[in-house]
C-alpha cells in the first residue's frame, strides 16, 4: 500500500512551529522577522508563488513586502533595488523571484544579492557553502524535500537515489544534498542526454523527478516499493473544475503510486514544503543578525 508523504499538513506543523518561535520572540520585545521579495513583470506563475509566500509570511507573524516592478524595468534598477534591500536594516531576507524578463542577466541580479540575505541559497556563496558542507541558505525545494524524507523517518542511508533534471534550483542542489553525511545516498543524476533513462530510474529506491514535464514518469519506469518524489507542477486545462484547470506533477500518479512504498502529491506534496522552507532561512536570517 502507497503511504502519502503530506506536504501540506507538515507544512502547517512547522508553519506552527514558526509561529510560535515568532510569539515568543515579539513578546520579548523583539521585532519580528522580515521577508521582502522582489518580482519583476507579471508572469503568471510568479505572481502565484510570491502572494503564497506573502500569505506564509503573514501566517507565522513575519512581516512581509513585496517590490513589484515593471516588465520594462531596467537591469541597473533591479541592481538598485537589490542594493537597497542589502543594506536595509529591518529586513532580514530577501528574495528575487525568477525567470526575470529576458533583457536581465539573471546571474549577474543573484550574484548582486548579499550572501547573508539569500535566503533562497541560489548566491554563488552559498551554493560554495553548501557543497563544503559548510553553514548555508539551502535551496527552498531542495531543503523541503530533505524536511520531508527526515521527518518521516524515510530510510536513506546507503539507497540509490535518482535525480532527474539537473537544474541550479532543485535537481543539482537535491542531488548534493542527498549524498552528503546525514542522508547517505548513492545518488546518480540523470539529464535530457542521459541515456537509457527508464533503466537507470528503475534502479532507484528513491525517485527526485524535477525535469518539469507533466506526467514524464509513468509506472514501467519505477521499482516496486521505490520512494518517488514528484517535484513538477503544472496547471493543465480542465473544465470540470470551477477555476478552468488542475494541477498535475512530473509523475504520473494514476499509474505510478500503486507501486511506490511513498510519494508526494501535487498538489500538497513538495510545494507546500519550499515555501516553509523559505520561512525557517528567513527566521536563520533574523538569528544570525541579531547575533
Ligand atoms: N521561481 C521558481 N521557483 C523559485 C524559487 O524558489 N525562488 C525564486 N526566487 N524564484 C523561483
Amino acid at each position: 500500500m502507497v503511504q502519502i508523504l503530506d506536504g501540506k499538513a507538515m507544512a502547517l506543523q512547522i508553519k506552527d512551529e514558526i509561529a510560535n518561535e515568532v510569539r515568543a520572540l515579539t513578546a520579548q520585545g523583539h521585532r519580528a522577522p522580515h521577508l521582502a521579495a522582489v518580482i519583476v513583470g507579471t508572469d503568471g506563475a510568479s505572481q502565484t508563488y510570491v502572494a503564497n509566500k506573502e500569505k506564509s509570511s503573514h501566517e507565522v507573524g513575519f512581516t512581509s513586502s513585496v517590490y513589484r516592478m515593471p516588465e520594462s524595468t531596467t537591469e541597473a534598477q533591479l541592481l538598485e533595488t537589490i542594493e537597497f534591500l542589502n543594506n536595509d536594516p529591518d529586513i532580514d531576507g530577501f528574495i528575487v523571484q525568477l525567470p526575470l524578463p529576458k533583457h536581465i542577466n539573471e546571474q549577474k541580479v543573484i550574484n548582486a544579492i548579499s550572501p547573508d540575505k539569500d535566503v533562497d541559497g541560489f548566491t554563488p556563496i552559498n551554493i560554495g557553502r553548501m557543497v563544503l558542507g559548510e553553514e548555508c541558505f539551502v535551496p527552498a525545494t531542495p531543503m523541503g524535500i530533505c524536511t520531508l524524507l527526515k521527518r518521516y523517518g524515510i530510510e536513506t542511508a546507503g539507497k540509490h537515489c535518482v535525480v532527474i533534471g539537473r537544474s541550479n534550483i532543485v535537481g543539482t542542489p537535491a542531488a548534493n544534498l542527498l549524498s552528503r553525511k546525514g542522508f547517505d545516498c548513492t545518488v546518480t543524476m540523470c539529464h535530457s542526454k542521459t541515456r537509457n533513462l527508464a533503466e537507470l530510474t528503475r534502479q532507484a529506491d528513491i525517485l527526485v523527478v524535477a525535469i518539469g514535464k507533466p506526467e514524464f514518469v509513468t509506472a514501467d519506469m519505477v521499482k516496486e516499493g521505490a520512494t518517488v518524489i514528484d517535484v513538477g507542477i503544472h496547471r493543465i486545462p480542465d473544465e470540470s473544475k470551477k477555476s478552468g484547470y488542475r494541477i498535475i506533477g512530473d509523475v504520473k500518479h494514476s499509474e505510478v503510486d500503486a507501486k511506490c512504498s511513498w510519494t508526494t502529491p501535487v498538489p500538497g506534496g513538495v510545494g507546500p514544503l519550499t515555501i516553509v522552507s523559505l520561512l525557517q532561512n528567513t527566521l536563520q536570517a533574523y538569528k544570525r543578525m541579531s547575533n
